[in-house]
């Protein structure tokens, strides 16, 4: 997929997934604001009953005796008189809970002239009743002053929003996972893609690696083919080296990209036996001998190992060993200089391979021992390579148990150390 196509495809999800949020929240939205005059209304019901209640209780013929009674030795009869406050108190409770309406209340009576309250159940929330949108005249019940009844909540929103509960976490839960399904997607596109390149690049890489073998070998079985050549001895010799080596060198990279094949079909089969690091070590660096002469490149050995025995496969481990030395050498430009060593830390023998190159950033250190992963260098490639070799060296050193410790710094070289559980003695 092209980088273009993943762009929109990104944008349009996203726009979506920004509408669905948005209409999401809307929806949520108006049903709070349904809820709430619901709510609003329930609560008005409730103090309409109350406040009918004393207004019919007014008209009551027991109650009209008892107001004369007291109007005999009151000069004025006050709104206490014809609200009696633990009735009011006993009536806002049961109509409250008969419009199931479970939220904290505070009630009071004041009058709107000086805002002064006569009677209520708590001095604390004065300023909110006053404010509060519920209140009810009870000029009905008794005229002068001006009387009302208001009621306020504490947790109206918490009230609110508990009825919504099982609406607003579905929302969340699935726009969650909406979020996440299609973070992953785009994870996933992103990380396909970035395998597609890399494996295009190793084929091309493979393909040119491939052709320079061939091409070379066949030209020189071409010039073997001309008459002058047959009858020169030296030159025959010449170009059939060339044809040999180029061979050999074919050989050698079907023979990495098999290897690394079968470790990924998990179907090896190892030879494990008490292997030596110091013989090993010399024996790898003895098969580099004619490129160490070509190529002014110095190599030291330092074998401090007084342990040097571990388990592995001596194929395998010989074939980490050369790959390590050869990148040490392949990522070295200018005046190589290689330095492998073995010494035992702990109960471990470590083998390590150090040079003066190029080096590798902090960012590269981890990917380096991903399968075909390469540092990347733009699109030119100075030094070719597979990408296997380090997948291919990790991939081993984990099968014997192995540690690898790399610290590198670009422009500085980088020192790759192996670290294998010692074995005591040789048997
Ligand atoms: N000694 C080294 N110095 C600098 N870079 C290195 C070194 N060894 C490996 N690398 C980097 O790690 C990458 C992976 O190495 P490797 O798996 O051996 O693949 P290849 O050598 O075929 O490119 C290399 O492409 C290179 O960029
Ligand atoms: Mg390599």
């Amino acid at each position: 997929m092209k980088k273009k196509t993943i762009l929109i495809i990104v944008f349009i999800t996203s726009t979506a997934l920004a509408g669905i949020l948005l209409t999401q929240i809307y929806w949520v939205g108006t049903a709070y604001k349904l809820k709430e005059e619901q709510f609003d209304n329930s609560v008005r019901i409730a103090l309409k009953s109350v406040v009918n209640h004393f207004q019919q209780n007014k008209s009551d013929t027991t109650f009209q005796k008892k107001l004369k009674a007291l109007a005999c030795r009151k000069t004025k009869l006050s709104i206490d008189d014809y609200i009696d406050s633990e009735k009011l108190d006993s009536l806002i409770k049961d109509e409250l809970k008969c419009m199931d309406i479970k939220s904290m209340y505070h009630y009071g009576i004041y009058s709107k002239y000086n805002n002064r309250f006569v009677i209520g159940n708590s001095d604390d929330y004065r300023t909110e009743l006053l404010d509060s949108p519920f209140q009810f005249s009870l000029a009905s019940i008794y005229k002068p002053g001006d009387y009302y009844l208001s009621i306020f909540f504490t947790n109206k929103t918490h009230i609110l929003l508990h009825r919504m509960e099982l609406w607003l976490f579905l929302s969340i839960l699935f726009l969650f996972i909406l979020v996440i399904s299609f973070a992953s997607v785009i994870f996933t596109i992103l990380h396909q893609k970035k395998i597609s390149e890399i494996k295009t690049d190793f084929i091309n890489n493979m393909t040119h690696e491939f052709k320079t073998p061939i091409a070379t070998s066949s030209l020189a079985a071409e010039m073997i083919q001309k008459k002058e050549v047959i009858s020169n001895p030296n030159k025959l010799m010449k170009y059939s080296s060339i044809i040999l080596d180029e061979n050999s060198r074919l050989q050698n990279q079907v023979e990495q990209v098999l290897q690394v094949a079968i470790l990924e079909s998990g179907k090896y089969n190892f030879k494990v036996r008490k292997l030596n690091a110091n013989d090993l070590v010399k024996a790898v660096i003895n098969s580099f001998e004619l490129r160490i002469k070509d190529g002014n490149i110095k190599v030291e050995i330092n074998q401090n190992a007084t342990k040097p025995y571990f388990l592995g496969d001596k194929t395998h481990i010989l074939n980490v060993f050369y790959n390590l030395i050869d990148n040490a050498i392949k990522y070295s430009p200018e005046n190589p200089l290689i330095l492998v060593s073995t010494f035992n830390v702990n109960d471990n023998i470590v083998i390590s391979v150090k040079d003066n190159g190029i080096g590798i950033s902090k960012e590269h250190q981890n990917n380096i021992f991903k399968n075909l992963f390469r540092v990347p260098t733009g699109n030119i490639h100075e030094v070719r390579g597979f990408g296997l070799g380090l997948y291919y060296v990790k991939t081993i050193v984990d099968q014997f148990g192995g540690k690898i410790q790399l610290v590198s710094e670009p422009g500085k070289g980088s020192n790759f150390k192996l670290f294998f559980p010692a074995t005591a003695t040789k048997n």
